[in-house]
Parts: C-alpha cells; structure tokens; sequence
C-alpha cells in the first residue's frame, strides 16, 4: 500500500508544535497536552504526507496572492515561496520527516517554516484554514493521479487492440448463460473490452473536471474578511474554476465519491476480464496458456500452473468497492460543514487509487505476454456445437418462413441429432429436404462457423469486416 505507516506513539517533549501552548499545539485556551493513544488517534500525519507536495503548491499559491492583493510585501512573498521550495527538497532527501506532534501534514509544513523563517511563517495562514486547505491539496493531487491513471487505462486499452488486432479472424465460442451461443471473431469479443475502456475513460475525464474546482479561500466555512482573490490562486494551480459556496467548498467530497464509482466501474470491467482469462486457462475450457512470466505453481501438486494474476485483480477490486462504501457512508450524516470524519477520505482513496493503476498495468502485462491463444483449441471449439442452430432458422426466413416456425423446427433437429449423437453439420443434404423442402445445398455452407459469423453483418455485430472496420476505429481514437 502506499501509505505511510502511523509513526510510533510520541515520546514526552517531541518537536515543537506550530502555535506552541501548554504543549497541545492550540491555542492559548488550551492547557493540557493531547493524551498520548488521542495524539496518535487524532493524527492524520501517517498518510497526509503523501499530499506534501501539494501542500506546498497550494501554499506557494496562496503565498503569491497575499502580496498580490497587499496582505504580504512582495518580498515577505518571495522568502515564503524560497522556504516552500526548501521543505520540498528537504522532504525529497529526507531532512524533513513530518512527527506525529505535527497531527497532519498542513501543520507540519507550517512548523517547518517557522522553524526556518520565524515570525513570517506565522503569517502564511492568513485568510485560509486547513478545511480549504486539505481539499485544495486533495484536489490537486487526485487530478495529477487521473492524468496518470488515464495513461495507463491507454495502456491497457492498446494492449487489447493489438491482441484484437493478431485474433481478427480467430474464432471463439460465444456464450450467454455459459452455454455455447453463437461463434465470433476474438477481436470482437476483445474490443468489447476496448469499448469499456473508451467509457472508463470518459468517466475519468468527467470526473477530472469536478475535482478541478477551487475551493481555496472558503477559508473555516464562511469566507474570510481578509482582501483574498480567489480567482488569483484558482488561476496559478490551474483549477478550471471556483467552488462557489463556502460551505459546500469545505464539506464536498461528492469529488472523491465520483472517483472511487469510476475507479470501480474499472475493477468491475478489470475483473470480468479477470474471470474470463480463468475460465480460458482451465482444462474445462483449455482456450488459452499462461506463460511462466504471470501464472505461478503449487506449493504442493507439481502440475499446476495457476492464473494468480487475473485472480489478484478479480480480488482487489472488493477492495476499491469497499473504499466507495466507506466514502459514502462517511458522508451520508454529515452536518455542513467540515467535521473530523472527513479526515477518513484519504487512505480508501489513496489505496483505490493505487489498488486501480496496479490492476491496470497488471492486466495489460497479462495481455501483452501472459497469454496466448490456443487456435486449434479454439478451432475446435467452434466447430463442435450447435452455435450454428439460430443460423438454420436464418436461412428459412430468407426463404419467407416465419422466423417463429423456422425457430420450432430448428429445434425439432437440434433434438433428432442430440438422440443420434452428431452435429447439425452431419445431418445429409437429403435429411435436411425431409425437414424442409425449401432446403437446398447451399444450407450446408452457412453452418461453417466462420460463415456463421461473417453473417452476423448488422452494424456492431461480429462479421470480419465488421470488427476490422471497428479495430480501424479504435485505433484513430
Ligand atoms: N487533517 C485534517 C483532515 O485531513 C485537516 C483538516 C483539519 N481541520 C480541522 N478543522 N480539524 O481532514
């Protein structure tokens, strides 16, 4: 997982504290120190630190813009944004290690630069509060994550187009109730994973829209009567535009809702992708062979060779679903406007997010090189069943039989060869003509599988044309 763990529990007299008062870090209200197990429980500096950088920005930001609208002299401005830029490097080669007396990593920071450049840093929380605070670092840091996360789902979908692309005419079974149904092209059966993923990755996009909204300057809940321009640090980080209601600015975590349900909606596809490749790879189904470099052995039965790969991601999108589930019961009973619980929005979404890139490139490394196909396997399969019945029913139609008593008498011979033990392509032309007297020669070729599917030609269907067309399509996208 990515998170940092929890530091251990402090020892007495640990680092100063930003505010510095009876040893609590707050306000001169305050007498007595947090009691210790609260300290740890309170604290949110285990895994905050992985905003650090984006703290840092938003700072920088909001530094910038106090000498903008003359809260800071451009030169108070200037030593600000050096020092930021120190602690970033700092952190980078470890001479900054957050502590748990910091309780979170905007606390943390503003430590750091006390420490560094006295009463100035002081002044840096002028105007803003760490409820914006902590939603503009989370913003910005899961925006930077979907721009990642977008890359590998173009990864992963380029991946299926090339294996779509070698399997344009290899035919597979296709299946509805996991009986054998109607025979495609592979590629099809590929791209409609590569459709998923085109929708993946629009949600995203979608997504990524929402979060980049500003809600620096809400300061606690209400605004601040400090002179703040909230389009002015909107601008410099970049947000496409501002969150307009304090409160709703400080409470809104809708952001990370429609992340984790597009983030799940992608194991849910990751997953039954997952599933097919085991059904492929067992001896039941024999369609596919794993190669060494993703399948694993037994500890114990020396013939095994197990599909761990696709069976992890199956797995870990219980995972992501979980974080969603958090998330929104979290939520659901919150007063406006910030409360602790949404302290609890981070570490469900750092792991989804984590959990969904390392799907992602899991799978696209299954598909380029822990998989191959079994054509013979898969010839085969296509040729020894009745997936061809509907296509009897088809021929009668195109001689104006009523596709309902086409579809009864197809059924009538799929039953006469169950009793005899063949297959509808064994039954003689004669046999046939005894059934139906419009049938004539011509039947016999329409009941190969390949010619079953290239006459699936309605636009979306599986006919070689159809789907190398498609391919076409997806690739210029
Ligand atoms: N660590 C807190 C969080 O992650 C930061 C905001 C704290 N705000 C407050 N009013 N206690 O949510």
């Amino acid at each position: 997982m990515a998170q940092v763990p929890h530091p251990p529990a402090p020892d007495a007299g640990g680092a100063a504290s930003v505010t510095g008062s009876g040893g609590s870090g707050w306000s001169d209200r305050f007498e007595e120190g947090l009691h210790p197990f609260i300290e740890g429980f309170n604290a949110s500096i285990g895994f905050d630190r992985e905003l650090l950088r984006h703290d840092l920005i938003g700072s920088r930001a909001h530094a910038r813009m106090l000498s903008e609208v003359g809260v800071l002299t451009a030169v108070e401005a200037d030593q600000l944004d050096q020092a930021l830029v120190t602690i970033q490097r700092d952190a980078e080669e470890g001479r900054f290690v957050p502590s748990l007396q910091d309780e979170d990593v905007h606390f943390a920071v503003e430590r750091r630069l006390i420490e560094m450049v006295g009463s100035l840093g002081k002044k840096l929380h002028t105007g803003r509060s760490r409820n914006d605070q902590v939603s503009t670092d989370l913003r910005l840091w899961l925006r930077e994550q979907i721009d990642a996360l977008q890359g590998d789902l173009a990864d992963y979908r380029s991946a299926l187009l090339d294996l779509a692309e070698t399997h344009l005419e290899t035919l597979i079974p296709g299946y509805t109730h996991l009986q054998r149904a109607q025979p495609l092209s592979l590629a099809h059966h590929l791209l409609a994973y590569v459709e998923m993923a085109g929708r993946d990755s629009e949600r995203l996009a979608e997504v990524r829209r929402r979060v980049n909204q500003c809600p620096l300057g809400a300061a606690a809940l209400a605004g601040t009567p400090v002179p703040i321009d909230r389009h002015s640090t909107a601008r410099q980080l970049g947000f496409e535009g501002l969150c307009a209601n304090s409160l709703d600015a400080v409470s809104d975590r809708d952001f990370v809702v429609d992340f984790l349900s597009g983030a799940s909606l992608i194991l849910v596809h990751l997953s039954r992708l997952s599933e097919e490749v085991i059904l492929w790879a067992s001896e039941e189904f024999a369609f596919v062979t794993l190669s060494d470099r993703c399948a694993t052995g037994s500890s114990l039965m020396p013939q095994k060779k197990n599909p761990d790969v696709p069976e992890l991601v199956r797995g870990k999108s219980g995972r992501v679903f979980g974080s969603l589930m958090a998330m929104l019961t979290v939520l659901k009973g919150l007063p406006l406007a910030y409360n602790k619980d949404l302290q609890e929005d981070k570490e469900g979404l750092f792991d989804a997010v984590r959990t969904t890139r390392d799907c992602l490139r899991a799978m696209t490394i299954l598909l380029r090189e822990g998989l191959s196909f079994r054509p013979a396997r898969l010839a085969d399969a296509v040729a020894s069943d009745f997936s061809n019945a509907t296509d009897v029913a088809d021929y009668l139609v195109g001689k104006d039989v009523p596709f309902r008593e086409a579809y009864q008498l197809v059924g009538r011979v799929v039953k006469t060869c169950l009793a005899e033990g063949c297959l509808l392509r064994d039954l003689p032309l004669s046999r046939w003509q005894e059934m139906h007297p419009l049938i004539e020669a011509d039947l016999l070729e329409r009941l190969e599988p390949r010619a079953v599917v290239q006459a699936r030609t309605s636009w979306g269907g599986t006919s070689i044309d159809l789907v190398r067309e498609a391919l076409a399509r997806h690739r210029q996208t």
